[in-house]
This record gives structure tokens, sequence and C-alpha cells, in this order.
């Protein structure tokens, strides 16, 4: 007890004297130069900082980089969210029926006369007014609604990431409540929403198939799930007829990972410009020389998205904050009692050690430093998905946060139901000598992380 607490004092002092040192040296004035102003540069960062963070969340929650040309002015899918009554075509989408496709309500957004309104029931959820009214709020999480200028009528509609990477916290009822970004939405069935268009004529050109063919496509996608590689490779089902598209993955606790989606096409804002590009069909620039490959990409070849030039560019100058704000989403917490303790403590022995997970899932990263890739023969499973991408790897997935996508299924087409599925695969493909006991201590292990 008493050397520690002479040691700690010393250690503070030493490094107050280095820090004091170093600080006159700052101050030194300089002959190459004018006297650098640290502190003043300090404060700057610390203002970019802020102000990146600010500018990159409004980004992810409402811009909509120009794509209201694609859902809206072309596809029409606003049309189909008014419905005859209101100047658009078919029966309208009401609140229920959106919130049974998985689109989400921002709570905060809802003005007291509309809260109270929904609770007695003189807002009814069941009249597709209610959902434009809802537009007209911006409370329809990821969906932005564009008003003629009186805010009368919605003349088109644009999409955020926020759409597929939100959810909210239920905190009012079922789908409504404060958001949660990073959250993947694994209710959202974005291919249900897309083929209530009125026009799919963009899809139709683009893939070459009829419109008849387009929907059953995008119907086969089914919720919390999405395919962001069919417009380059066409491919829409795999070998065994299953659909081809993948789980929507978190978009949190990724500071710290080199590469990002299923199959590492590359970092945050290399597919941050690809998806506003090329998947919300937003107006900018995106480079890709590796899409101009006619054997694995022709759908990309027949449309130059190697080199998109769209002008003016909306998305280029969005990149850097929008980069920045995604890196600052922590990893969410499970909550207690949703996971055994103890038995996750004895898991992660299981984890680290027997097991071999932590050898490619490295703590507290859970992916590996570097480039984590695998062939499908190292991971046991087909290489469908992992063909369609430049590598032809499976990226090691961050496992933080597992607790907000135990929808779905897991793995990155959700081909294991749960954890033991899971489990069960690696005990197999890396013949592990597991007991049954390790086994659930170590699905107690992954709930907690
Ligand atoms: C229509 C749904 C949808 C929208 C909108 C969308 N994404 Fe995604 N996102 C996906 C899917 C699906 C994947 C997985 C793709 C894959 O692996 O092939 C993905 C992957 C990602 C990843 C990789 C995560 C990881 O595990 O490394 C990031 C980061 C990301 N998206 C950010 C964004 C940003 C930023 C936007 C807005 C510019 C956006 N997404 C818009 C569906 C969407
Ligand atoms: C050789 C490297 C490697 C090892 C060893 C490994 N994993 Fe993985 N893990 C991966 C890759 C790559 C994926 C992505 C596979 C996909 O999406 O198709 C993955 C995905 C997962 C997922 C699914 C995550 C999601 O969101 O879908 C879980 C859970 C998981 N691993 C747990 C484990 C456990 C538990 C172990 C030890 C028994 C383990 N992993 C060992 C590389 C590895």
């Amino acid at each position: 007890m008493h050397a520690r607490s002479l040691v700690v004092p010393a250690i503070a002092t030493a490094v107050a004297a280095g820090y004091w040192v170093t600080s006159l040296q700052a101050q030194a004035p300089s002959k190459a130069g004018p006297a650098a102003p640290s502190a003043n540069f300090d404060q700057l960062i610390d203002r970019n900082s802020a102000t990146m963070l600010g500018e990159g969340r409004q980004i992810f929650r409402y811009d909509t980089f120009g794509s209201e040309a694609f859902w809206g002015d072309a596809l029409r899918l606003h049309e189909a969210i008014m419905g005859q009554g209101l100047g658009g075509v078919g029966a309208g989408v009401t609140p229920r029926q959106a919130l049974q496709l998985g689109l989400k309500v921002d709570a905060t957004a809802l003005p007291p006369a509309v809260v109270e309104g929904i609770k007695n029931g003189t807002v009814s959820l069941d009249k597709p007014e209610t959902t434009v009214e809802l537009l007209k709020l911006n409370a329809v999480v990821g969906v932005t609604g564009i008003f003629d200028r009186d805010k009368q009528k919605m003349r088109s509609m644009g999409i955020q990431c926020a759409l597929c990477h939100s959810t909210v916290d239920d905190s009012f009822s079922a789908g409504i409540g404060r958001r949660l970004d990073g959250w993947p939405n694994r209710d959202l069935n974005v291919g249900a929403i897309v083929a209530t268009a009125p026009s799919l004529k963009p899809f139709v050109d683009l893939l070459g198939v009829d419109e008849a063919a387009v929907r059953t496509v995008l119907k086969s996608w089914g919720p919390g799930k999405y395919d962001a590689e069919l417009d380059q490779d066409g491919k829409a089902m795999r070998p065994d007829g299953k659909s081809a598209a993948t789980l929507l993955p978190a978009a949190f606790g990724l500071a710290g990972v080199n590469l990002h989606t299923y199959t590492g096409w590359g970092s945050v804002p290399y597919w941050n410009a690809y998806v506003a590009n090329t998947q919300m069909h937003g107006q900018g620039t995106f480079f890709d020389p590796r899409l101009k490959n006619s054997q694995q990409f022709p759908v990309a070849v027949k449309g130059s998205f190697h080199d998109v030039r769209g002008k003016p560019d909306l998305i280029s100058s969005k990149l850097a904050a929008l980069h920045y704000y995604q890196l600052s989403i922590p990893a969410p917490k499970p909550p207690a009692g949703s996971f055994d303790a103890s038995a996750a403590a004895r898991g992660k022995a299981v984890f680290e050690g027997k097991a071999r997970c932590a050898s490619c899932h490295v703590p507290p990263l859970f992916t590996e430093p570097g480039w984590g890739m695998h062939t499908p023969e190292e991971m046991g499973i087909d290489d469908f998905q992992a063909n369609r991408s430049p590598d032809k790897r499976y990226r090691t997935t961050p496992l933080r946060g597992l607790f907000t996508r135990m929808k779905g299924g897991f793995y990155h087409d959700g081909r294991f139901a749960d954890l033991s599925a899971v489990v069960a695969h690696y005990e197999k493909t890396l013949a592990l000598p597991l007991t049954a006991a390790e086994k659930a201590d170590l699905i107690e292990y992954l709930k907690s992380l």
C-alpha cells in the first residue's frame, strides 16, 4: 500500500514535468515561421469535431442526395403512398400498413397535438392522409416527402441512409419512438415497398427483364434484407433458387474496422459513396474501376457505374461528415437480463480459447485489425455472395451489438436461424471439441457483446 502511494505521485510529477518541457518547446518561437498557435489549433480540432458530428447526423438522417429523381420522379412511389384519393394511384398506404412494411416513425418529430390525436384515435392510422401528414412532419424514418411550395401536394420523395440503418426504440408504440441510428431495421421490407411503385421502368431497362420479373425479385427479399449488388451483376437468385439479398447490417461500432460490407468491398467512405450513388440513386460522383469487368459486373458495365459523374454533385461534399458521424456511433450494450452474466463470463474463455473464435473476431473490434477477409472454403460455406464482390471473400463481421440483429438469422444471408446454428456450424467447420455446456456458455457470451 505504502510503496504504491509513493510511486503514483512520483509518476504524476514526472509526467507533469515532461509536459512542461514539451509545452515550452512548442512555445519557443520558430525561426522558420510564425509561432504555431497550438492551443488555438486544438480548439479548432474540437470545434471541427462537433461540427462534423452534427452535420454527419443531419446527412445520415435527412439527406436524400437528390434521390427523389429516382424514387419519386421515376418510380412514382409517392403516388402509391398518396393513393387515388389524394391525386396518386391505387388505395394509398396507411400508417398502419407502413408500419407493417417495417417503416418507423420518429416520435420526437410529432407535435403534442398529433401525439394526443394518435392516442385518442382522432388521428387515424388507417388513412393515407395521415401518412402524408407524417411525411410533412419529416417523421417517417429514412423517407422524405417533397412537397410543393405551399406544402399541400406531395410531388416526389427521396430516401436516406436511416431508412435501412436506423430503427426506433418503440417508446411510444410498436414502430413509433426515438431514433436508434446505426441499428439495422430488420423489420423493413425494402423489396415489398419498392414493389408498390407504379413504375419499375428503371429496373426493367437496366436488368433487361419485364416488370413482372422485377416485382418477383423484389418480393423475394423479405423483411430486413436488400440486394446491394443486383444492379451491378444482375444476379437476383442464388443457384439454389433462394433470394440473393443480404441482411441489413449494423452501421454502429465501425470505428477501427478497415473493411466494410459482408464481402469487404472497401472502407466506410468507399461504401457510402457506392450506396449514395448506385443504390439510393442520389446524384454525385463515384469511381471504381473494379466494376469495369463485364464477366463479373455486366449490368455495371452497361450502365457505366464504375464512373459516375452526376452534376451538380450532391454527394461528395457530404462524405466526410457522414463518415465521421458513422464512426462516432458506438455499438449499443445489450439490456441487463437479456443474457446470463456468469455463463457469458465462462463463454468468453471458450471464445478466446478452445473455440478459437477470437483468432478472427479479435476483441475489442471483433474483426481482424488489417485485412479481415476469408475464403468461402475457410468459412465452410458456398462462394455465391463472395464471388459477387471484387475480392471474392467474406469479411469477418464485427460482433458487438449482436443483440440488435437477432431477427433474420446470421451470416450475410441469414442462413443460420439462431446463434446455436452458428456455433454448430463452427463446431463442424473448425472441428471443435466443444461440450454442450461450453456451447451454451459461448452463446450467452455472444448475446452479451
Ligand atoms: C436500401 C437499404 C440501404 C440503404 C438506404 C443504405 N444501406 Fe448501407 N447497407 C445496406 C446493405 C444491404 C448492406 C450490406 C451490403 C453487402 O454486404 O453487400 C449495407 C452496408 C453498409 C455498411 C457496411 C457495414 C459493415 O458491416 O461494415 C455501411 C457502413 C453502410 N451500409 C452505410 C450506409 C450509409 C452511410 C448509407 C447512406 C448513404 C446507406 N448505408 C444506405 C442497405 C442499405
Ligand atoms: C476464420 C475466421 C473466423 C473464425 C475462426 C470465426 N469466425 Fe465468425 N465470422 C467470420 C466471418 C468471415 C463471418 C461472416 C460470414 C458471413 O456473413 O457469411 C463471421 C460471422 C460470424 C457471426 C455472424 C454475425 C452476423 O451478424 O451475422 C457470428 C455470430 C460469429 N461469426 C461467431 C463466431 C464464433 C462464435 C466463432 C468461434 C466458434 C467464430 N465466429 C469463429 C470469421 C470467423
